[in-house]
């Protein structure tokens, strides 16, 4: 038995596009407890979350000096604030006089931070700046001068990490994936133009789960069917990191007509720039005319970074697993950012947070793909930091049909990891994205790492 899909085959050796060399992750069928019980989720609040670099948010939108944001990771606040010289830090959102949170706002633009409770104040640098009626304190209680306290940050391709281990390692050593990998795509050059958070019935790790393989692809979103291929390329990478690369733009190898081209192909070249009623090919030739439209394109407009992408690159999704609660959807024109924010107290519920990203292009031919599912109006310039939509609980999220039926699916398979009937996943060659993902976690629950 062995799946060995290989999106090119002719991919250089050591290539960001080659197959990677398989990992030997076992067989073993965890026990589905972890998807549920209270005890296994006090483990990863204890051995895991403070102790993995976490994926806080995007450089872009902290461009100037005392530029901020909030990532709330369980029952922690972090604020990350754009720096003088350039650099980012953070810091617990927490003010050391009596724990009201500093910054009360998803983002914001300070000189200085002022907590509403008592007005102290603080630099951007977190050092403290004054103590309201300082003179009513003993000199010994803030003689130490309170500042916020700093938690580890760093910044790897547009994206900002913190950690809240002293003892992990760098950010650099603890990415597993090769160089170049993120940086190609430039998504510093991007911009947030779609921010939804929604609560979804199931433990984080289940909807991880579900976002790693593209097996449920025919019985879930058959209509991907006549766009896209359902036998991805999978690919392991050190400390839990993972890919798969979905083609796109071509039919799946189930669909019933594999030589006319079908109207969602149609569909693609346009929004390549093409005139699809002039496309004399087959559907099995649509991918590679839209990648050469595509480049032709950045060639005309002068997207040079688009050299450093490989044809593949060009139309396909490289879904790319960040260890442990992110998968980013990797695309030339902008990415598509997942994050799996585990409930801080129900291991049956989490927080699926999407940040759509686009680079935005000034050209009449240059069009928003449609895998954004932007709805009308939305403002693709990069000029406003969209606001976080909050989805209400029990309210559905109205993220494009695909998402939409994954809303439900996450939801049953949560309830039946929870039946006495149900004995552990069974993870075929399709999931070994899985298998990967939970092996690493393991190490962290077990105590290895
Ligand atoms: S809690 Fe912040 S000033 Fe008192
Ligand atoms: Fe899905």
């Amino acid at each position: 038995m062995s799946f060995d899909i290989r999106v090119n085959p002719n991919a250089p050796a050591g290539s960001l596009e080659a197959k990677q060399p398989p990992v030997d992750n076992g067989l073993d069928v965890p026990d589905p407890s972890r998807y549920y019980v209270p005890e296994f989720m006090r483990k990863e609040w204890e051995r895991l979350w403070p102790r993995v670099w976490l994926l806080a948010g995007i450089t872009a939108d902290i461009p100037e000096e005392g530029d901020y944001f909030t990532f709330e990771i369980g029952h922690e606040s972090i604020l990350v604030v754009r720096q003088a010289d350039g650099g980012v830090k953070a810091f617990y959102n927490v003010c050391p006089h009596r724990a009201n949170r500093v910054a009360l706002n998803e983002f914001g633009s300070v000189a200085h931070f002022t907590c509403a409770f008592h007005g102290w104040q603080f630099e951007c640098d977190g050092k403290l700046k004054c103590i309201t009626d300082e003179e009513t304190f003993a000199p010994q209680l803030v003689a130490h001068r309170p500042s916020l306290s700093e938690v580890r940050c760093d910044v790897h391709a547009g994206l900002v990490f913190v950690n809240m281990d002293g003892k992990a390692p760098p950010l650099v050593d603890w990415i597993g994936l090769p160089k170049g990998y993120l940086e190609n795509y430039q998504i510093d050059k991007m911009h947030a133009v779609r921010h939804v958070r929604s609560t979804w019935n199931a433990n984080w790790k289940v909807g991880v789960d579900s976002f790693y393989e593209t097996y449920h692809l025919p019985h879930i979103h058959p209509q991907t069917q006549g766009v896209m291929e359902d036998f991805s390329q999978y690919d392991l990478y050190p400390n839990g990191f993972s890919r798969m690369i979905v083609p796109i733009c071509n039919v799946s190898h189930r669909f019933p007509d594999q030589k006319n081209v079908n109207p969602g192909q149609a569909y693609m070249m346009a929004e390549a720039g093409m005139k699809p009623e002039e496309f004399s090919g087959t559907a099995g030739e649509v991918r590679a005319a839209v990648q050469k439209a595509k480049r032709a394109r950045a060639k005309r407009l002068g997207l040079s970074h688009y050299d450093n992408f490989t044809d593949g690159q060009l139309t396909d999704s490289w879904a790319t697993g960040l260890f442990p609660n992110v998968q980013i959807g990797c695309h030339p024109e902008g990415v598509f950012i997942m994050r799996f924010l585990p409930h801080p107290d129900d291991p049956k519920r989490f927080y699926y947070d999407n940040i759509t990203m686009f680079r935005y292009v000034d050209d009449p031919d240059y069009f928003v793909p449609g895998w954004m599912g932007l709805p009308k109006g939305t403002d693709v310039t990069g000029r406003t930091r969209p606001t976080i939509e909050h989805v209400p609980e029990g309210v559905k999220p109205e993220l494009g049909e695909v998402l939409d039926q994954d809303v439900e699916l996450v939801a049953a398979v949560g309830a039946g990891s929870r039946s006495r009937g149900f004995k552990g996943p069974l993870w075929g060659e399709q999931e070994v994205r899985i298998r990967h993902f939970h092996r690493e976690l393991d190490r962290y629950i077990n105590g290895e790492k």
